[in-house]
């Protein structure tokens, strides 16, 4: 549903009903019959290992460190979504340059994998702006990551508003980690809105996996109960958050090879 802001069908992928909610139970778990998580998703749609644009990576040895770490999990595809938003002056043009400077680095390390290049767009005071001087970069075709603050609170109406610019601009809206947002949780609703609000849902496996907190696990597993994320991310920061992604194995199937 292109360019509409209400997207009644929720997309569903899989079986649901009791086995499928004891499965989200159990899982994350290590099995060893389990495909590493890359194999499950083949293409990590959100990470910043992008030296040196973000709060990601701070230089190509790290930048380097996290590509192979990915790769050992399984990924063959890697798309670098640096921030855009008031606190970094981050533009596509001036991220292509280093998107294009660091593949150099990466193809002489010998890496031989698909790389991409999108962003994650901080729905702040500057993304208008941003909307308007356009195009964003995408995760493929008009496929847009946003993300919201947890500082600055919007309500509903007004990311509804948001939300509904963006697809008039003829982008589809997919939202990172929504399980993070605490204060919007506290009204589910508020959740049901942005589905509503033709919103697609980005997981991050960190998250299963217990990195932010028991409650923001427990949000997880309630959207995937609800089968609302189309896609899973790493939002892989530092190479220390490799270990996360070990033991996770996930019982939905996503969208993420598509991308
Ligand atoms: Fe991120």
């Amino acid at each position: 549903m292109k360019n509409s802001i209400y997207a009644h069908q929720y997309p569903t992928q899989t079986a649901s009903g009791p086995s499928q909610l004891l499965k989200n139970l159990l899982l994350p778990f290590f099995s060893s019959n389990s495909p590493q998580i890359g194999q499950q998703l083949q293409v990590d749609m959100h990470a910043h290992w992008l030296p040196g644009v973000d709060d990601g990576a701070q230089s190509d040895r790290e930048g380097l460190e996290m590509i192979r770490g990915l790769a050992a999990l399984g990924y063959r595809k890697l798309i670098a979504t640096p921030h855009i938003k008031t606190q970094y002056e981050n533009t596509p043009k001036m991220l292509k340059e280093f998107f294009d400077r660091f593949m150099k680095v990466v193809r002489k390390a010998g890496i031989d994998m698909e790389f991409g290049l999108a962003a994650e767009y901080m729905l702040d005071e500057g993304f208008e702006a941003h909307l308007k001087s356009g195009p964003l970069l995408t995760l493929k075709e008009n496929y847009v990551l946003v993300e919201l603050s947890h500082h600055n609170i919007q309500i509903l109406p007004a990311l509804q508003k948001t939300l509904f610019q963006i697809q008039l601009a003829g982008y589809k809206p997919v939202m990172a980690h929504p399980e993070r947002y605490g204060y919007y949780f506290e009204n589910f609703k508020t959740i049901e809105g942005l589905k509503d609000a033709g919103c697609l849902f980005q997981l991050n496996a960190m998250s299963l996996a217990g990195y932010e907190g028991k409650e923001v696990t427990k949000r997880a597993r309630k959207l995937l109960d609800q089968e609302w994320y189309e896609f899973v991310g790493t939002d892989l920061h530092t190479p220390r958050q490799l270990n996360y992604f070990n033991k996770l194995a996930l019982s939905q199937k996503f969208q993420n090879r598509d991308l």
